[in-house]
């Protein structure tokens, strides 16, 4: 019985290490432990031996039995595993591709179409001095804009006395002057890009954001042109349904100033009389406010020896953020700068 075992245990380890494939262990396993198997006949013989010697034998099979089992069990795990992660006819998955972020793909949206009304885009620079980001703009030395609790001062040596400190631009106005100081009028220019100012961060404000600003200077230009460019704007971009609402408000860089609303396209959609059923995007006002606007402050054109008797303008700035979170209900502006894929992906093309 002894040499019995002894020579199962020799065979099966010289097979264990040919073993190559899954199937070659299962048949390892018929075998060595299946009903025709040699330890099947061993165990079946034991009746026929000497009643003293049953009980040591039984036990001796039995551990040869449990032995083989947990050694093929082991290489049969180990080969479907390695099977499974070759098997070529498995679907691949697809690569992440990256998108445009949604707050660039309606920056682009908007400054294509004035493009197509003859705008050109040029970008200006985030980091300003003092006077592009405000004197030139005719802002007072005294405007609250200009505390260090409303604008991000760089710890940088001044250019000289006129430029005053240098700043993160704290809107894109400084864009008209740059390009007013530099080309000749006619101009009709479109400037994107990021500005920054010093708030809290909360569900409707972000120490850094978008604006787009636009303007045109030319000569018999008047508020008409401003009213016809915004409207067709906000027709291209919002729907061709939309009106505009001017209020008069306050720029010190233009005069006469308008905020401007446009009606909203969700609840004027729904129910034309009953928008007061609080919209979630109008909150029930039928409004919403997009930008600022106005007629370029003649001083504003002196500043940049532009001659404010022959020549007019308009100018308007826009916020990106505020813009795409109304088109697309989004309730929080961090969402745009918190990188969470599963946000960014639901507007990617
Ligand atoms: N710069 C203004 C702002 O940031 C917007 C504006 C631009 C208003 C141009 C009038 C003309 O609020």
């Amino acid at each position: 019985m002894a040499q019995e075992i002894r020579k199962i245990k020799e065979s099966f380890e010289k097979d264990l290490e040919k073993g190559k494939s899954k199937d070659f262990f299962q048949e390892l396993k018929v075998k060595y432990l299946g009903r025709k198997s040699k330890i099947s006949e061993l165990f079946s013989n034991i009746p026929n031996l000497p009643k003293q010697e049953r009980g040591r034998w039984g036990k001796e099979l039995n551990i040869l039995k449990n032995q083989i089992s947990s050694a093929i069990e082991e290489r049969l795990s180990e080969k479907i595993q390695k099977e499974e992660r070759l098997d070529l006819t498995y679907p691949a998955k697809r690569p992440q591709k990256g998108s445009i972020h949604i707050l660039s793909s309606v920056t682009k949206e908007i400054c294509l179409i004035f493009k197509e009304l003859g705008f050109n885009v040029i970008e200006g620079n985030e980091v300003e001095d003092e006077w592009h980001n405000f004197s030139a703009l005719n802002i007072p030395l005294d405007h609250p804009s200009r505390d260090a609790f409303d604008t991000f001062y760089l710890d940088l040596a001044k250019k000289d006395k006129k430029s005053g400190n240098w700043l993160l631009r704290s809107h894109t106005s400084p864009s008209q002057i740059r390009i007013m100081q530099q080309v000749d009028p006619p101009l009709a220019v479109i400037s994107p890009g990021r500005v920054y100012r010093p708030d809290v961060v909360d569900a409707t404000h972000s120490f850094m954001f978008y604006q787009i600003e636009g303007f045109v200077v030319g000569q018999d230009i008047n508020f008409s042109y401003l009213k016809g460019t915004l409207l067709y704007f906000a027709r291209q971009f919002f729907s061709q349904e939309v009106q505009l609402r001017f209020r008069p408000h306050f720029f010190p860089f233009t005069e006469p100033s308008a905020e401007v609303d446009v009606s909203c396209v969700i609840c004027s959609k729904k129910n034309k009389q009953k928008n007061q059923d609080r919209c979630p995007v109008c909150k029930g006002k039928g409004w919403l406010e997009i930008l600022g606007c106005g007629m370029i402050h003649p001083d504003v054109l002196e500043a940049c020896n532009i001659d404010s008797k022959k020549y007019q303008g308009f100018a308007f700035g826009m916020g990106v953020d505020r813009i795409v979170m109304q088109k697309y209900q989004i309730n929080d502006i961090r969402l745009f700068y918190e990188n969470d894929i599963n946000f960014l992906k639901q507007f990617s093309i």
